[in-house]
C-alpha cells in the first residue's frame, strides 16, 4: 500500500483524540502520581506522545528547529530499568517507556499541566502541518524512505496507548471516571480445555523488507522455520483454569519455578496473579473501573514467569514464537493475514482495538478462530512465548527509532504475541512483536499451553 498523506493525518488526529480521551479518564490528582514504580509519573507521557511525534518527524526526519530544548529532552524516551528488588520486575517493549531516572526527580521538576498542553499543542500543530504540506515519502532518504518516520509516530503513539492503560489499571478506582454505560462482560462459564493438534509446517517469521508498507525493525527480514507436530489449547488459560494452580499450592512450590522465577515469587511474597485481589474467602478481579467477582470464564492475566510456572505443573510448557505463528497464521493452504483468513479485524473477530476495558469470556470470539480452531490468538490478551526475543538474522535497526529494539536483544526479554483489547487495530498483523521481561506483572497478557 503506496503512502497516503491523507490517510496520514486521519490517523494521527485519531491518535490525539485517544489520547486525550486516556487522560481525561483520569482525576486531576492522579496526574503527578506514578502507578507502576518503574514507569515515568502520568505527566511524562502527555508530553512524551507530541514530543516524540514531534522530534521525530519535524526535527529529525525534516531538519527543522527545536519548540523548546529543555521539554524536548525532559519528554524524550526513558530507559529499561533493570529488574529492582523492590517492584516487582520491569518491562518491557521500548514502548514500555519507563524510567526509574525521571520518576525520582521530584514532583516540583515538571512542568505545570498548563505547559504540558502548550507543548504539545505546538508540536501538534508543527506535525500537523508537516503531515499536510512535507513531502514525506522519500527513496533513499534515511527516515523518509516509505514514509518511515511518518509511520513511526503513529505506531508509536497507538502503542503507548496500551501502556497508559495498563498504567491506569493500578491506579485507585477513585482516580478513574467510568465510561457512560460501561459494564465487563462476565457472562459465561469457562469453556472446556481442549487441545487441538497442528501438523508439521513451515511458519514464517518476520517479512521481507518492502514486502508491508511498515513495519517496525525486529519485524525484518523474513525467516522460515520449520515446525514439528505440536498440540496447542484451543483457548487460553482462564481464571477458573488458573485457580485450580493457585489452590494446589502451586505458588508455594518451587518444583515448578525457574529458579531465578522462584526467588521473585519469594522475595515478593507472590502468591496468586497480580490482576486478583482476596477478599474473605472471595476471590476478586481487579478490574480497569471496579472490583468484581473472580470472572472464570476470562483469560488469566499473569507474568511470562507464573505462565510458565502453571504449564509445568499441568505438564506442559509454552509455546515458541515459531509455534504461535503456526498456529495463528497456517493453515493447509499457506499463511493467512489474520488468523480467521483475510477479512479486516473488527469485533466479530476478538477483543482488541480498544473494544472493551477488560478482557471478555474465553469462547465468545469464534468467528475469531485460526484455521485449526484456536481461538482469540489475536486479541484478549497476548499471548506470552517461550522464546526470547532477538533479532532474525540480517536484522538492521530502523534510522528513524535506532534503539527501539537493539536495547532489548538482552536475552532477559522474551515475545509476546497476538493483541490485547487495548491494542489498535493498525497494529494487528502477522509479524508485529511485543517483548516484556519474564516477570514483568502488568501487562495485559495471558497464555495457553502448548506440548
Ligand atoms: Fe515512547
Amino acid at each position: 500500500m503506496p503512502f497516503d498523506s491523507a490517510t496520514a493525518l486521519t490517523w494521527y488526529r485519531r491518535n490525539r483524540a485517544r489520547s486525550r480521551a486516556l487522560f481525561d479518564m483520569l482525576t486531576d490528582d492522579a496526574y503527578y502520581s506514578q502507578p507502576i514504580a518503574l514507569r515515568h509519573p502520568i505527566v511524562f507521557y502527555e508530553g512524551h506522545l507530541p514530543g516524540f511525534s514531534f522530534n521525530t518527524l519535524v526535527k529529525k526526519a525534516l531538519g527543522r528547529p527545536s519548540i523548546d530544548a529543555r521539554l524536548e529532552s525532559l519528554f524524550a524516551r526513558g530507559i529499561d530499568p533493570h529488574e529492582s528488588d523492590g517492584a516487582g520486575g520491569s518491562g518491557g517493549s521500548g514502548e514500555s517507556g519507563g524510567s526509574g531516572t525521571n520518576a525520582r526527580l521530584a514532583r516540583d521538576v515538571w512542568p505545570s499541566r498548563d505547559e504540558v498542553h502548550r507543548f504539545a499543542d505546538e508540536a501538534d500543530r508543527q506535525v500537523i502541518d508537516a503531515l499536510e504540506r512535507a513531502d514525506l515519502d522519500r527513496p533513499g532518504d534515511p527516515l523518509l524512505d516509505g514514509a518511515e518516520a511518518v509511520f513511526t509516530i503513529l505506531e508509536h503513539e497507538a502503542m503507548h496507548q496500551e501502556t497508559l492503560l495498563y498504567m491506569w489499571h493500578r491506579l485507585p478506582l477513585s482516580q478513574k471516571r467510568t465510561p457512560h454505560g460501561y459494564r465487563p462482560r462476565v457472562e459465561g462459564g469457562s469453556p472446556p480445555g481442549e487441545w487441538i493438534h497442528v501438523p508439521a509446517g513451515c511458519a514464517t517469521l518476520g517479512v521481507a523488507r518492502g514486502a508491508i508498507s511498515f513495519g517496525w525493525d525486529n519485524e525484518f527480514p523474513a525467516l522460515s522455520a520449520q515446525v514439528p507436530a505440536f498440540a496447542i489449547e484451543r483457548h487460553d488459560v482462564t481464571n477458573d483454569r488458573f485457580r485450580e494452580f493457585v489452590d494446589a499450592g502451586g505458588y508455594r512450590d518451587p518444583a515448578w519455578w525457574r529458579p531465578e522465577d522462584w526467588a521473585w515469587i519469594e522475595r515478593e511474597r507472590i502468591a496468586h496473579p497480580l490482576f486478583w485481589e482476596r477478599d474473605g474467602d472471595l476471590w476478586l478481579w481487579r478490574g480497569m473501573f471496579a472490583r468484581i467477582p473472580l470472572p472464570g470464564a476470562w483469560p488469566v492475566y499473569v507474568s511470562q514467569a507464573e505462565a510458565a510456572a502453571y504449564a509445568r505443573w499441568r505438564g506442559a510448557r509454552l509455546p515458541t514464537e515459531a509455534e504461535f505463528q503456526r498456529a495463528a497464521y497456517g493453515s493447509p493452504d499457506g499463511e493467512r493475514a489474520h488468523p480467521w483468513g483475510a477479512a479486516l479485524p473488527d469485533s466479530s473477530r476478538g477483543v482488541f482495538d480498544f473494544a472493551s476495558w477488560d478482557p471478555e469470556p474465553c469462547g465468545t470470539h469464534p468467528m475469531g478462530a485460526s484455521a485449526w480452531g484456536t481461538e482469540d490468538l489475536v486479541g484478549n490478551g497476548w499471548e506470552w512465548t517461550a522464546t526470547p526475543f532477538a533479532p532474525f538474522p540480517g536484522f538492521q535497526a530502523m534510522a528513524s527509532y535506532p534503539e527501539y529494539s537493539a536495547d532489548f536483544f538482552d536475552g532477559e526479554h522474551v515475545v509476546m504475541k497476538g493483541a490485547s483489547p487495548a491494542t489498535a487495530r493498525e497494529l494487528l498483523r502477522p509479524t508485529f512483536r511485543n517483548w516484556f521481561r519474564a516477570r514483568y506483572p502488568y501487562v495485559y497478557a495471558t497464555f495457553r499451553c502448548a506440548r
